[in-house]
């Protein structure tokens, strides 16, 4: 038979398939005491802008503002000609205001080392640090780039350059020398912070060697601070390099905070998209901490005796704006852990829940889809009941997993908050509200008051039911104000597809009940025999088989339908991945989404290749399903992983 063209790029909704029908009411004792009502979604409703200055104003002003936006497509300006160090609302204000000796961050380490800093103590560790910084010669408007373990001097660091003005760039610690001295020249950073190392899996990563490598290419940086964690080995260059406790012992120990424009940058956070280098994303004062001032408060619903931890790690968005940023602003007492979960054994996350009693958990469906693999045992073995509030972020989260965290990690009665967001964001964008919202397994459910957001075709027409794509239609504070050195290129990829409406690239579907359920990134989405369909789909059928742990599914070329499906799969442990557990599973991904929807090949494999964030790479699996050579590695936590794939894949 002749091969058939493979078919244009369709106006046609996303066709969806997999239906989820299962809802969690708040129960009433949680609805009695939550921050946020269903009032909360009409006055968002209303009128955004005055939703948003109401958040504002909650918030530590040097001068107010004349006007809440001026809204220039894709150009927005928020709390227009306001002042304000962003620092006064995440320390300042708490120790005038009773918290002085209130626990801000409690902080283990993977070796088990602890270290608890009051609101108090954390002042005047971020002041001095501001005043070494200065003593640096870094001035308002430089980059500084971190690169460090998640210790708390990370925070700290992030504090100090927000308190002189200062933008960060902050660079994951697992990133290779290569990707440090990309974001450094690309910022032109003047300054870098790092560690002599840190712990990992019992192992130690030796950041300050790597920074040397990456560094000696990097003409901008003049001066390096090295936090000692350990009695790490290094080399030490005079005159570049200083030891930041050194520095610490003269440093004075007030700073006053640099008066900032309501737009001025805050930092610049690296983001790699599918293609091409990785995109400066940048983000200011006055807009950003009112978003995730308010996402905090509402969306993890924090009290005064909360303890709440966000297991992500200040590399990446999520340790920005719901460690450093939101929580601070809200005066919470929050836990910070250096390490891995499976170490030394795997109920180290249920170990630290248990010992510092968090009561709001917060973490990735990647995690909790692990957690699953090792079973109940391990929290089981724990006191979880200080636990009330459950939150899911980085990835669809399939029904199965979202349904085991329900009940084995939140004992049915946490209440789910799976957000919706990106580092463009800044702050969480769809997400139920824990008491008012009724959830459904799988879905975001709504926008976050004062975000609208829509489904859109390609022609920018909205989707009253079924897929498209996810759009979001009117300017929100943490909005990204651009990418570093390159605005054309934040025209193209976010605010060109349709008129004065921000693409995020996310595919997502809307339901009776006008429900958000995202579907991934739309170079996840495929198209077979002129259906489009979500990878994610199948890959959530996929992992409700009692033998699947995990799941990758890709598209690859297909002569007759256009494209079809190969999925990478991790079996259970313990299970025989034969041609019996293939057939089983091409019959149950039928039966959970339809025929159209079986894989063409299944390939078992101990392992997916991720990100250090836990990001499954569909785009290295979508090489080896194509048979071509594999692409950028450098950001694979195991780069190996994909050679053992390869080789599964070809004996196959
Ligand atoms: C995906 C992380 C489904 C999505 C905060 C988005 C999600 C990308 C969810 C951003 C969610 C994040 N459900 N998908 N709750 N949260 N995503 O920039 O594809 O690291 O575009 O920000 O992660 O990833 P980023």
């Amino acid at each position: 038979m002749p091969p058939k063209k493979k078919s244009a790029p369709s106006t046609k909704a996303i066709d969806t398939l997999l239906d989820e029908s299962r809802k969690f009411k708040p129960a009433a004792s949680f609805t009695r005491q939550a921050n946020a009502s269903n009032a909360l979604y009409k006055e968002g409703a209303a009128n955004p802008v005055k939703f948003w200055e109401k958040m504002a104003k909650e918030l530590v002003w040097k001068k107010n503002w004349t006007k809440g936006l001026i809204w220039n497509p894709p150009d927005a300006k928020w709390f227009v000609g306001g002042k304000l160090n962003i620092t006064e609302s995440c320390l300042d204000r708490h120790i005038k205001e009773g918290k002085r000796n209130k626990a801000a961050l409690i902080w283990e380490g993977e070796p088990g080392d602890q270290r608890t800093f009051t609101y108090f103590d954390l002042y005047r560790q971020v002041n001095k640090f501001a005043n070494v910084l200065k003593s640096l010669g870094v001035e308002k408007g430089d980059r500084v780039a971190i690169y460090l373990p998640m210790i708390p001097e990370l925070m700290i660091s992030m504090l100090a350059c927000a308190r002189i003005g200062a933008i960060h760039s902050v660079v994951f610690g697992g990133f290779s020398p290569d990707s440090l001295r990309d974001r450094i020249n690309d910022a032109e950073a003047k300054l870098l912070i790092t560690a002599d190392g840190g712990w990992r899996r019992g192992q130690i990563v030796p950041l300050k060697h790597d920074a040397d490598v990456a560094i000696a290419d990097c003409p901008s940086i003049e001066h390096v601070v090295v936090v000692k964690r350990g009695d790490f080995l290094l080399r030490f260059k005079e005159g570049r390099d200083h030891w930041y406790h050194r520095l610490m012992q003269e440093a004075d120990a007030y700073c006053e905070p640099t008066v900032m424009d309501s737009e001025d940058p805050l930092f610049i956070l690296y983001t790699s998209g599918t293609t091409g280098k990785p995109k400066g994303i940048m983000h200011t004062c006055g807009g950003y901490l009112t978003g995730v001032y308010a996402t905090t408060k509402y969306v993890f619903d924090l009290k005064e005796d909360d303890v709440f931890w966000c297991t992500a790690d200040c590399g990446w968005i999520t340790g920005h704006s719901y460690i450093t940023y939101g929580p601070m602003a809200n005066g919470a007492t929050q836990v910070m852990y250096e390490g891995s979960p499976n170490w030394p054994d795997e109920d180290r996350f249920w170990q630290i829940v248990e010992d510092y009693g968090v009561s709001v958990f917060y973490t990735a469906p990647t995690a909790i889809r692990s957690f699953m693999q090792w079973g109940r045992e391990w929290p089981d073995k724990h006191d979880l009941s200080s636990l009330r509030l459950l939150g899911t972020v980085g990835e669809p989260i399939n029904p199965e997993a979202w349904i085991w965290y329900h009940e084995v990690i939140g004992q049915k009665k946490c209440p789910i908050v799976d957000t919706w967001w990106q580092t463009e964001t800044g702050h969480i964008m769809i997400t139920p509200l824990p008491g008012a919202t009724t959830t459904k397994p799988g879905s975001a459910t709504r926008p976050f008051p004062g975000i609208e957001a829509a489904i859109l075709d390609e022609n920018g027409k909205p989707v009253k039911k079924g897929g498209g794509y996810l759009a979001i239609t009117k300017p929100w504070p943490g909005m990204l104000r651009g990418i570093w050195g390159d605005r054309q290129r934040m025209i193209d990829t976010y605010w060109s597809k349709w008129d004065k409406t921000y693409f995020p690239g996310d595919g997502a579907k809307i339901d009776k009940d006008k429900y958000f359920w995202i579907l991934g990134r739309v170079d996840d989405v495929i198209n077979i025999s002129g259906h489009r369909l979500s990878t994610m789909e199948v890959e959530s059928a996929l992992v409700e088989h009692a033998q699947v742990t995990e799941a990758a599914v890709v598209g690859v070329s297909h002569d007759i339908k256009g494209e079809g499906l190969v999925a990478f799969v991790t079996a259970a442990r313990g299970t025989a991945t034969d041609d019996k557990l293939v057939a089983r599973l091409r019959d149950f991904v039928a039966r959970k989404i339809g025929a159209i929807a079986k894989p063409e090949k299944i390939i078992f494999t101990g392992d997916l290749p991720k990100t250090r964030s836990g990001k499954i790479m569909r785009r290295l699996l979508r090489d080896i399903a194509a048979g071509k050579i594999i692409g950028d590695t450098t950001t694979l936590a195991d780069p190996d992983i994909l050679n053992k794939i390869k080789a599964r894949y070809e004996e196959d």
